[in-house]
């Protein structure tokens, strides 16, 4: 009697768990996301610079790793639902929801394929490791997908608005990424156009209009002789928003 009470009570301690871990790796994911794709663009402040981001990028998702491996695990030991050792890193090898599963299983994959190629940076070129942490991205959207394809409490007003926010806060930043792309590329083709209109050499044909003959540039007084790179520099830093 007392054994199966306390059988009862492990069992609901693991389903729970899985529960839990599950949602908290899905935030944490969600959170690495984010992270990376501020790093990954012009995000730093000086109060905020980006080696701190980087690290604080690398710290979260080795916690997203760690509440993922206790979510799997209390996964595979439940009794409730038999979802076996293979399916941890096989996709679609679960008897249980073997296509909600499976996603899990393909995002787990992708995440260890952009945990070790980060172990072994230092071996591979960076084309490769940039390549594979491409994948990343698809990591959080197969992870959403099975965490509200089979979650007991995706029918739940607070597991939807989790997902809600988490969904928020990956298009926000990517949003934000894609126009700070833009922005970056349109400024660097302003500065080339500048600094090769610097650059020209004058020759009889183009001595009637002198190099500095943009509004910018023409209050930057350059003497002669000297470095064109100070001006191009200013007009640089004169630029930023
Ligand atoms: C990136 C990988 C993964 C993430 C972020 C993730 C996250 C989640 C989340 C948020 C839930 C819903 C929990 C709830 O309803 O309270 C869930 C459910 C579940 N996950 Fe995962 N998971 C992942 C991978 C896996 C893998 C690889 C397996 C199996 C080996 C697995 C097994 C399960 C099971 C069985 C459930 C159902 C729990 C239920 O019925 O409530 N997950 N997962």
């Amino acid at each position: 009697m007392m054994l199966a009470a306390t059988s009862t009570s492990f069992t609901t301690t693991i389903w729970y768990t899985m529960r839990a871990t599950g949602v908290v790796a899905l935030v944490l994911l969600t959170g690495t996301m984010v992270l990376g794709i501020l790093t990954a663009g012009r995000a730093k402040t000086r109060s905020w610079p980006a080696f701190a981001q980087a690290d604080l990028h690398k710290r979260v998702s080795l916690l997203a790793m760690v509440f993922l491996a206790l979510h799997v695990l209390t996964a595979v030991v439940d009794t409730y639902v038999s979802v076996g050792w293979l399916s941890v890193v096989v996709p679609f090898a679960s008897p249980y929801r073997p296509l909600w599963t499976g996603l899990g299983t393909v995002g787990v994959d992708l995440m260890l394929a952009v945990a070790v190629s980060s172990a072994l940076r230092q071996r591979i070129s960076a084309r490769t490791w940039r390549g594979i942490h491409w994948l990343a991205y698809g990591s959080w959207p197969v992870a959403m997908a099975h965490s509200l394809g089979m979650g007991t409490d995706a029918s739940q007003l607070w597991m939807d608005g989790v997902a809600a926010v988490c969904t928020l806060a990956v298009l926000g930043s990517l949003g934000w990424r894609i126009g700070d792309h833009n922005k970056s590329r349109e400024r660097a083709v302003r500065v080339g156009a500048t600094t090769r209109a610097i650059t020209r050499p004058v020759s009889p044909h183009n001595a009637s209009s002198p190099p500095l003959a943009t509004p910018a540039l023409r209050s930057t007084p350059r003497q002669s002789g000297g470095s064109t790179r100070g001006s191009a520099t200013r007009l640089l830093e004169r630029d930023r928003p």
